[in-house]
């Protein structure tokens, strides 16, 4: 069933003020369009001041905001043709995976290219994860994508396996991104760092960018990272 998808004309105000007509335009092209074609909701964003959350996790993380279409679809395409035929079985893991639209970009795009990868989202907000799960029963992607409510911190490694591919857009800042990284490390991880403002974390653990895009906008700029065989 189709639903309204809630539209919140105090965000295109903000990015009228913010940057004149290309932004508001662009959120209609690129997160907008994708829920007005599947009756999600995924484009609203939820400010920091509006989530009812506190504690250290909140303390230390960023709002939600939706990646940009086209992006998560490149950077499907980067990490295809990059892993290769290997790709069905590294999971990939949305980590701060809001209200799930990443995942349903990477899921679509799996089928389309017959790559059959598992798909999970790691959320630490309860609200963004119902509405995440709601999204994905709604497209008939329930039986393909996992969401896990719970801090990026204290999730179980197994439920990377090995050399997952991880995407963040930048969920939570330095203090946190440094733990995460120790407890990711060993797992050879691919990493995809959209507005990669603690990138600097990642290289000074070993890490090296593979490959970057970028754009007029910061939503533009993602890394890739991986470690070098001798970084431990
Ligand atoms: C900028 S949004 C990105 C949402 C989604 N990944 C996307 O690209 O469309 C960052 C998300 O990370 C979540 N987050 C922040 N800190 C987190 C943590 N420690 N563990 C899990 N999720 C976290 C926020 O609640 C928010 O939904």
């Amino acid at each position: 069933m189709w639903r309204e998808p809630p539209v919140n004309p105090r965000d295109y105000w903000q990015m009228f003020c913010a940057r004149g007509w290309r932004l508001p335009y662009t959120h209609f092209r690129e997160a907008h369009a994708f829920d007005l074609r599947r009756g999600t909701d995924t484009a609203t964003r939820l400010a920091r001041e509006q989530y009812d959350a506190e504690g250290d996790t909140f303390e230390h993380s960023t709002f939600y905001g939706a990646a940009w279409t086209s992006v998560i679809e490149q950077w499907f395409d980067w990490v295809a043709e990059r892993v290769g035929p290997e790709l069905s079985s590294r999971t990939f893991v949305d980590i701060g995976c809001g209200k799930g639209k990443v995942l349903i970009v990477w899921a679509e795009k799996a089928a389309r290219s017959g790559a059959s990868m598992p798909i999970c989202g790691i959320e630490y907000y309860a609200p963004l994860a119902d509405i995440a799960r709601s999204n994905i029963e709604h497209v008939g992607l329930a039986e393909r994508i996992e969401v896990i409510t719970a801090d990026a911190l204290n999730v179980d490694p197994e439920v990377y396996g090995r050399r997952p591919v991880v995407f963040l857009f930048n969920p939570f800042d330095a203090d946190v991104m440094r733990p995460f990284i120790e407890r990711v490390a060993a797992l050879d991880p691919l990493v995809i760092y959209a507005n990669p403002v603690h990138g600097d974390v990642f290289e000074q653990r070993g890490f090296n960018c593979l490959h970057e895009t970028s754009g007029w906008h910061n939503g533009l700029l993602v890394r890739a990272y991986e470690r070098t065989a001798t970084s431990d």
